[in-house]
């Protein structure tokens, strides 16, 4: 089937689902909940819904440890809930593309309850090793999320091989029996309707033979070895061919470490595997590789993060377009300033969604919800946030413990949704799963909808702009001002339209500055973060977008 690139037309949004609306009180988001945001995400101008996992699962990853491929957990509601949420968004005419999480299943899976007991055909689904004469563990690879990638089983007596939590068990995607059920996965939610999928870290399916230690890598221990593995892209090409390419679906595949020369090899559309790729280059402009290990922002890096992509992938592939996801903290806390809230928040927006690509916007980033900082660090819930803090030097004061914790935690950005200033505001009459952000009274849904200068009437003006103009879509990028640390300046051109985008991160006024070649006097000034503007000047944090026709 030819691809009929619809992708291209569309923003997306993105539902974790726990915290984005609980619609039976129980104090977990759910598919019900879901079903009546419906509106307000169409509202948005967003046509697309990506859901993180909505699988049966013991959560010990938030859902990306899943213990049933082909169903919907009743805790979102089940099959009904997750129908009644499909139909509500075909018609509307929107598409919903569902988390794939093929690398590692959940150890509570019926195949690694079988493996562990060599039962066939399970036997070898996963990665099995035995102990090492000398003792040792198989090899030296660390988890992403805990210690050795090792743990040993008593059951099967044999190590298995975990790249993520102890409870994530990476899945054999040499054997033939595994990708045939993988296959069966993807059809098997295709033949329902579904219109895509989001590839979790896809790109370490395969591992190179023989599992050598990593002798070179300081962190990320053994990723050398098993990201872009041996036969990953024959494995890909094995699901297009085998499923995708008799659908009319989208796919979107993670992929940590990656160069916009290497994404290619992916995601070319004229021998890619996939569509598009969720690059991390534009989550290191404060950090270095992991949000672990932070640095001060830099906007210098994340203009070149985003240039880099939009200059790689030109007229060879199709650019995903994000700044915040349920793996990152806050982007206003990040990259912004929590003082200057709404203008950072528009900064920030204008910066990427006139970008080439498609957008993403995660839940409550257009409400310009801001980083958690819970006063103690038992409330927190997420794996790698517990793991890191359990291993962080006990003498350091708690408060420096905490603060890191509010940086660089994933559960900085997983707290409910703050839909308005009623109790848990607004998201469930129960009691929240994870608690709800003090801030909700002055930041929430409710508030930014009353407000016409809204960060979130902002974005729907953006979304609108983007759709209607087809500079935006097909224009050609080209940056301007690189060195600036305080400008991000770029231009978008048909050969019928021209389009400027200027935004200061800076907490300061700012002499505005315009590339050669541009009138600001003879454009139209088609969007502004705000309302009294001066020739010269940029006041902090202000975003404005010109149009030549
Ligand atoms: C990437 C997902 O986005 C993240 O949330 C998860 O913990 C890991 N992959 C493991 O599945």
């Amino acid at each position: 089937m030819e691809r009929n690139r619809w992708y291209k037309d569309m923003v997306f949004y993105q539902i974790w689902p726990r915290s984005f609306k609980d619609g039976n009180g129980d104090g977990m988001g759910d598919l019900w909940g879901v079903l009546s945001k419906l509106d307000y995400i169409r509202s948005l101008g967003c046509d697309g819904i990506w859901f993180s996992p909505v699988y049966p699962s013991p959560g010990a990853d938030c859902g990306y440890d899943i213990a049933d491929y082909t169903d919907i957990a009743p805790e979102f509601g089940g099959m009904e809930a997750f129908r009644a949420v499909l139909d509500g968004l075909h018609n509307r005419g929107m598409k919903l593309i569902m988390d794939l999480v093929v690398n590692h299943t959940s150890d509570e899976h019926e195949w690694f309850q079988k493996s562990r007991q060599r039962i066939d055909p399970y036997t070898d689904y996963y990665i099995w090793r035995p102990k090492k004469p000398n003792g040792k563990l198989p090899n030296n690879w660390q988890s992403n999320f805990e210690g050795s990638a090792w743990q040993w089983d008593e059951v099967r007596g044999e190590y298995y091989l975990h790249l993520f939590a102890v409870k994530q068990p990476d899945l054999n995607m040499d054997n033939p029996l595994v990708r045939e059920e993988v296959k069966r996965i993807l059809r098997f939610w295709l033949d329902m309707g579904v219109d895509g999928f989001r590839e979790d870290v896809i790109t370490f399916i395969s591992k190179k033979k023989g599992l050598p230690d990593d002798r070179l890598f300081p962190i990320y221990k053994g990723m050398r070895h098993y990201n872009h593995g041996p036969h990953v892209h024959e494995y890909l090409t094995e699901f297009k061919r085998d499923v995708l390419d008799h659908y009319d679906c989208m796919t979107l595949a993670e992929a940590p470490l990656v160069s916009p020369k290497r994404a290619l090899e992916y995601i070319d559309e004229e021998n890619g595997q996939m569509d598009m790729m969720i690059q991390f280059q534009c989550q290191t402009a404060d950090c270095l590789f992991t949000d672990w290990l932070p640095t001060k922002f830099s906007l210098r890096r994340l203009k070149k993060a985003f240039s880099v992509w939009q200059y790689g992938l030109e007229g060879k592939a199709w650019n995903m377009l994000y700044l915040e996801n349920h793996d990152h903290p806050r982007i206003i806390s990040r990259y912004g300033s929590e003082a200057y809230r709404r203008d950072s928040g528009k900064a920030l927006a204008a910066a990427y969604l006139f970008l080439k690509g498609t957008p993403f916007i995660y839940q409550g980033q257009e409400i310009g919800m801001l980083n958690w900082k819970p006063a103690k660090p038992e409330l927190y819930n997420d794996v790698q946030t517990r793991n890191h803090f359990a291993n962080s030097n006990p003498k350091k004061p708690l408060e420096k413990r905490l603060r890191e914790l509010w940086r660089s935690s994933r559960d900085s950005a997983r707290t409910p949704v703050q839909w308005d200033d009623s109790e848990n505001a607004g998201f469930t009459t129960g009691t929240p799963w994870l608690p709800v952000n003090e801030n909700y009274k002055e930041i929430n849904a409710a508030a930014e909808e009353r407000d016409p200068d809204s960060l979130l009437n902002f974005y729907r003006k953006a979304i609108a702009l983007r759709k209607a103009l087809p500079a935006v879509r097909d224009g050609e990028y080209r940056e301007y001002f690189r060195l600036s640390s305080k400008l991000y300046v770029y231009s978008r051109k048909t050969d019928e339209q021209k389009l400027l985008v200027i935004c200061s991160f800076a907490d300061t006024d700012m002499k505005i500055r315009v590339p050669r070649g541009f009138d600001l006097k003879s454009g139209k000034l088609i969007l502004q973060s705000h309302t009294d503007i001066s020739e010269s000047t940029l006041k902090p944090y202000e975003s404005r977008v010109y149009l030549w026709e």
